[in-house]
């Protein structure tokens, strides 16, 4: 049987309630067009979290996650979301590491590494993004880059990627516009399947790595035809019920 496919959309701060129901609705509308071997995801803003469990039970298929959890199981930690009280709202899968917390939020790898290790600690499946700089690219470095995000996880053992997603986002993709050639990103799919292969070569193979970066309808398709790329994290198209629906069905 063919691998599945995973489309997950990040919504980052974007949407509505109204635009959530919009959204939902139109996914319930065209559910048959879901094919059961592409599982969708989206990933809207916390506060939006619980009302779209409820609205989810509609679609067939359509899955929930957060954009991000905290490290720690509970406390005194003002702002942070805990990953149970994701699991208790529905989500079943959480982004950790994206680049735009790396960023603005100064998450280093020791820290995507804890909350990645509290996702799975409370059931929940992480999505692992790992990804270079324009700067880095252009220097030779994606690879050390990339490798070095994903051995932060390693460190804790081979078992911790057990139900578990990678996706490779590319800074310089992400919201540019730019998207990595299929040929650039299937270089990158590779490599982390090959070097997850050097503990548990089972495991690398079923192991779903996402692409993410400026991913439409009209760029999936080729992609999709790559070996090593199982998927995608899409941001700003995920806001069009359309486009999401679209690129879930070029993943078939
Ligand atoms: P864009 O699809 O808007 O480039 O964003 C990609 C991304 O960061 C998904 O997490």
């Amino acid at each position: 049987m063919a691998k599945k496919r995973t489309i997950a959309g990040n919504w980052k701060m974007h949407g509505s309630k109204a635009h959530l129901k919009e959204f939902v609705t139109f996914m319930a509308n065209n559910s048959a067009l879901l094919h059961e071997q592409v599982d969708t995801i989206l990933c809207p803003p916390f506060p939006y979290l619980d009302a779209a469990a409820t609205l989810f039970k509609d679609v067939k298929g359509l899955k929930l996650g957060a954009q991000d959890v905290s490290a720690h199981q509970e406390g005194a930690f003002t702002g942070q979301v805990a990953a149970s009280m994701l699991s208790e709202v529905g989500c079943q899968y959480v982004i950790v590491g994206h680049s735009e917390r790396r960023q603005f939020n100064h998450e280093n790898d020791e820290l995507v590494a804890a909350k990645f290790i509290a996702a799975k600690a409370a059931g929940l499946t992480p999505i692992l993004c790992v990804g270079e700089t324009k700067e880095q690219r252009m220097s030779e470095l994606t690879n050390s880059v990339v490798i070095g995000q994903l051995q932060a996880l390693l460190a804790h053992g081979v078992a911790v990627f057990d139900n578990a997603m990678i996706a490779y986002e590319p800074i310089w993709a992400i919201g540019t516009g730019l998207t990595a050639t299929p040929e650039q990103a299937q270089a990158v799919h590779r490599l982390l399947r090959e070097t997850l292969a050097e503990y548990d070569a089972t495991l690398a193979k079923s192991m779903p790595i996402l692409y993410g970066g400026s991913v439409k309808a009209t760029n999936a398709k080729g992609l999709f035809a790559m070996p090593d790329i199982d998927g995608a994290l899409v941001g700003g198209a995920s806001l069009s019920a359309t486009e999401f629906l679209e690129i879930a069905n070029a993943a078939i």
